[in-house]
């Protein structure tokens, strides 16, 4: 099987963005733990990160021809794009949304997700961690047969 791994907007930044928030964890640094935790796990992994809209929304639909699911952090589109939501909805392969920071302790413009709805699942706020739990919880949904 193989997973996309798919970050939004800001998130090339990461260790040296608000570390405070996200961690001083870097963007590689993350894609290498994915790597490693996909061969324990027996999937291979494909990272991707994009700062633009409609190269994200390509990247997803992309990944209905190859992946057999995507853990995906929209970054800041979480909270105001219906177009990547469309994008989500439209692809039959399962995504889990996944977030660094606890976003329900954070500003009340971040509660609102416009993918939650359409997303397998979620995990937010064990910073990186996030992205392992979000890989080894669709790792093991796919593997049940339930997409
Ligand atoms: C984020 C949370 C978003 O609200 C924010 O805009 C980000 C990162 C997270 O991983 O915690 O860019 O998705």
């Amino acid at each position: 099987m193989k997973i996309l791994i798919l970050h939004g907007p800001n998130l090339n930044l990461l260790g040296t963005r608000e570390p405070e928030v996200y961690g001083s964890t870097t963007l590689d640094d993350i894609n290498e733990k994915m790597t490693a935790l996909g061969k324990e796990l027996g999937v291979e992994v494909t990272c991707l990160q994009s700062n633009h809209e409609g190269a994200l929304i390509d990247a997803l639909h992309d990944a209905r021809m190859w992946a057999g699911g995507v853990v995906f952090n929209p970054g800041g589109y979480t909270h105001t794009s219906v177009a990547l939501r469309d994008a989500i909805s439209a692809i039959a392969i399962p995504v889990i949304e996944v977030h660094l920071s606890n976003v329900y302790a954070r500003e009340e413009f971040r509660h609102v997700s416009m993918i939650s709805a359409v997303c397998k699942g979620k995990v937010s706020g064990f910073g990186w961690r996030s992205y392992e739990l979000g890989l080894r919880g669709l790792v093991s949904f796919v593997a049940d047969g339930i997409s």
